[in-house]
């Protein structure tokens, strides 16, 4: 039987992500200790590696969270302790890790390098970021959307900033779940042409502007990031790029007036976003922290289930 891996968004369905999500918000509504109705046999004594080659603070202990509480348990590999990082094939990667443990979670610059993961293991292979897509931080985040306004189909939501891999999963789940997407970005820092293309054909309602006003205006939710994500290049000429992309309390003011803001953080006060705002009333970056647990544990319970 084949593995169910969790690499991207646009790999589901809308119903399938709406049952994962609607576990996750199970999950929390049954806080500590999860009770055993809620923890999938199949994760009693299982190990999930967590494989980073970039650093992580949420992911990586949210998921050691999740794991523990479900009564598995997790085991965390950096690329430069592995023989990984002196050449070692990841097919090959894969297949010896498939041998030892239950399921993968990657974080990785190269979106190639989790696909060719996924390939080749015979365990389910979790996306923990990549330089294009972190879909796990995104359902966190549409939990939390929907724990403030309800359900979030039909709703409006705003990216202000660099269109980065954030934003691509956002865009996903724009178009699986049916909600509104607007996107303020300078031109050069606009979401890839191809992922628009895709999303047009998929009927999604995404404006791409780069007019950090039209994109706020009357919106439910206002979400940025950081300005240099990890890998990239160029950082002062990122930085002039996106000076006028960022949230502060005019903009707020903009959006619907029970709006929300919300980070993946790590967060740069002062660059992307005004301390004001983040440190706000309608800011809920330290919930969509606490939602990363909860999304994971629903993310595991799907990966080890089976059609
Ligand atoms: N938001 C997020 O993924 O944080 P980490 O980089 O700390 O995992
Ligand atoms: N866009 C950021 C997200 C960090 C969680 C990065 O890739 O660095």
């Amino acid at each position: 039987m084949a593995p169910r891996h969790f690499l991207d968004i646009d790999c589901f369905s809308g119903d399938q992500l709406r049952s994962i999500l609607d576990l996750a918000h199970k999950f929390k509504a049954a806080g500590r200790p999860t009770p055993q109705s809620l923890r999938p046999d199949a994760l009693k004594d299982a190990v999930l590696a967590l494989m980073f080659e970039r650093p992580s603070t949420r992911t990586r202990v949210s998921f050691d969270v999740a794991m523990r509480q479900l009564g598995g348990q997790t085991l965390v590999l950096n690329r430069e302790q592995l023989q990984l990082g002196r050449g070692e094939t990841i097919p090959d990667t894969a297949q010896v890790l498939s041998r030892y443990v239950d399921a993968i979670m990657l974080r990785t610059g190269s979106h190639e390098a989790l696909l060719e993961l996924a390939a080749h293991a015979s365990v389910p292979v979790i996306n923990g970021l990549t330089n294009l897509s972190h879909p796990c931080q995104i359902m966190a985040d549409i939990m939390t959307f929907e724990e403030v306004h309800g359900p979030i189909a039909g709703r409006r939501v705003a990216w202000v900033g660099d269109a980065n891999n954030v934003a691509a999963s956002w865009i996903h789940a724009a178009v699986r779940l049916g909600f509104e997407l607007r996107l303020a970005s300078p031109g050069e820092l606009q979401p890839d042409a191809e992922l628009m293309t895709w999303a047009a054909a998929e009927g999604g309602k995404i404006l791409v502007t780069d007019d950090v006003d039209e994109a706020a205006r009357n919106v439910e939710c206002v979400v940025t990031d950081t300005w240099v994500s990890m890998g990239d290049e160029d950082p002062d000429r990122r930085i002039a790029l996106l000076k006028g992309y960022y949230v502060d309390e005019r903009l707020m003011g903009l959006a619907a007036e029970n709006a929300i803001f919300m980070h993946c953080l790590p967060a740069y006060r002062g660059r992307e976003v005004t301390a004001a705002v983040i440190d706000g009333p309608q800011s809920v970056v330290f919930d969509e922290t606490e939602n990363r647990l909860y999304a994971q544990k629903a993310i595991l319970a799907w990966c080890f289930g089976t059609d």
